[in-house]
């Protein structure tokens, strides 16, 4: 079994991207290019991403693009606003299918189960869903109702997102996001009932969290009992700062909560596939991983075999091949430009090294390979003992060996992706 010691985290602990688009956005370089040139409506299988932003309530550590309101007035303005965004791709898209969609927040199901399924529905009459389609949506299970799980079962998703974070109440507690043990537990219930893949978010590094407080958690994982398990270091917000008296876990102490939470997944069979997202060892995405044939796009994980994302709503990003656009990321803004054409507020067009550093990074992030002739083309001024020396220490730390003509990520290396991507980032 692999298990992750502290020293190794703090050795290779760098701050960085998490690496959803490479470059990451703010390399982005605006460019003036349409984005019809990138986009073909030629039978393509298409990922596509809604951003749902609103929230009835607000979880203070919370670092999402989101709209705090009770007012669901906005549940119709966004069906509209969703369909009006799509009837600009008429032209060039129509023709692909759907391989995937994915809805993502905020909250997806602040939306009532009639209006979650209308929009699915409008989603479905522009693009036929192709034969292995996967559905995926991110709920809260505070406020996800069994009406929101049928509409959803009905209407063929397959993977619900679950935010848990932590089940230790004092935690849960001091960042506004309470919910009763049980109440959680009949949640994961009906989940398991309806859809094939459960995946659970958890993060580290919360107020008041203690390793104490993470070892009852970690046990409750038994029950929760996950297909696979998304784990996040608690990303810095400003006004998380000492709010309300909590104070977050200085780096060291949530270097222990992380390797905590990874040894505990290890010790229920689960492995990681890279970035902190766990599989169990029997799941369907550790298999494709060992098939090479796993995914990864800006949403995450997948086994959905896509070409090009299309990303929908407030701040979403859309990924063809060779660029990226994304709209804009305030929600007046948004509306504003749409209601003038298209809502976009940034973009990026890959440069050829951007597009091998791309790559690269794909086959570290799905394929356990770094090989030697990627590297020759993105270090190509670079002496071969030079290169050689940025992985000698990945080497004698068994997070990488030489098999062949490349590297190969070893079990434990799959827990230091980031570091491994990070020797590629030419924007860093
Ligand atoms: C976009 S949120 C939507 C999830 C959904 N609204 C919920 O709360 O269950 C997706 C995940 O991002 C993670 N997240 C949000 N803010 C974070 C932060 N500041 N640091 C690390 N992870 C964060 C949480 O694990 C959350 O479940
Ligand atoms: S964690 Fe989820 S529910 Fe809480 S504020 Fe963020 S998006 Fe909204």
């Amino acid at each position: 079994m692999t298990t992750l010691d502290t020293k190794l985290i703090e050795k290779y602990h760098r701050l960085g991207p998490r690496y959803f688009t490479y470059p990451s956005p703010r390399f982005w370089q605006k460019s003036e290019k349409e984005q019809s040139k990138f986009i073909k409506n030629d039978g393509g299988n298409l990922s596509v991403y809604i951003h749902i932003p609103f929230c009835e309530s607000f979880c203070s550590y919370c670092g999402c693009n989101i709209k705090v309101t009770k007012d669901h007035s906005n549940e119709k303005k966004i069906l509209k606003e969703i369909k009006s965004e799509l009837l600009q791709y008429s032209n060039s898209l129509h023709g692909n299918t759907l391989g995937e969609l994915y809805l993502g927040g905020g909250t997806p199901t602040f939306l009532s189960p009639e209006n979650l399924k209308t929009l699915i529905g409008q989603i479905f009459d522009f693009f036929p869903k192709s034969s292995d389609f996967v559905g995926t949506i991110e709920v809260d299970p505070r406020v996800t109702t069994t009406g929101h799980l049928d509409v959803l079962k009905e209407c063929g998703f397959s993977k619900l997102q679950i935010g848990v974070q932590d089940t230790d109440s004092k935690t849960l507690k001091s960042v506004n996001r309470f919910i009763e043990k049980d109440q959680l537990f009949r949640f994961m219930g009906e989940a398991h009932a309806r859809f094939n893949h459960i995946g659970i978010d958890l993060i580290y590094g919360l107020p008041n969290q203690t390793l104490e407080g993470l070892a009852a958690t970690a046990n409750d994982l038994k029950t929760i009992n996950a297909d696979s398990v998304s784990v996040y270091p608690l990303a810095h917000v400003p006004w998380l700062k000492g709010q309300g008296g909590c104070e977050t876990p200085n780096a060291i102490d949530k270097t222990i909560l992380g390797a905590f939470l990874s040894n505990t997944l290890f010790e229920n069979n689960y492995s990681e596939l890279g970035m902190g997202h766990f599989s169990k060892n029997d799941g369907e995405l550790f298999s494709l991983l060992k098939e090479g044939k796993l995914q990864k796009n800006i949403m995450g994980y997948t086994k959905a075999m896509t070409t090009a994302t299309l990303g929908l709503g407030v701040g979403s990003i859309s990924e063809y091949q060779g660029a990226y656009f994304q709209n804009d990321r305030v929600l007046e803004k948004y509306r504003h430009l749409l209601k003038n054409g298209k809502p976009l507020a940034r973009s990026h067009i890959l440069t050829p090294m951007d597009k091998e550093i791309k790559n690269a990074m794909g086959k570290i992030m799905c394929g356990n390979r770094i090989e030697f002739s990627d590297l020759k083309a993105i270090f190509n001024e670079t002496p071969q003992d030079q290169i050689s020396e940025i992985y000698r220490g990945f080497i004698e730390d068994k997070i990488l060996t030489t098999v062949g003509e490349g590297y190969t990520i070893t079990k434990l290396g799959r827990s230091f992706l980031k570091p491994l991507c990070l020797t590629l980032d030419g924007h860093l």
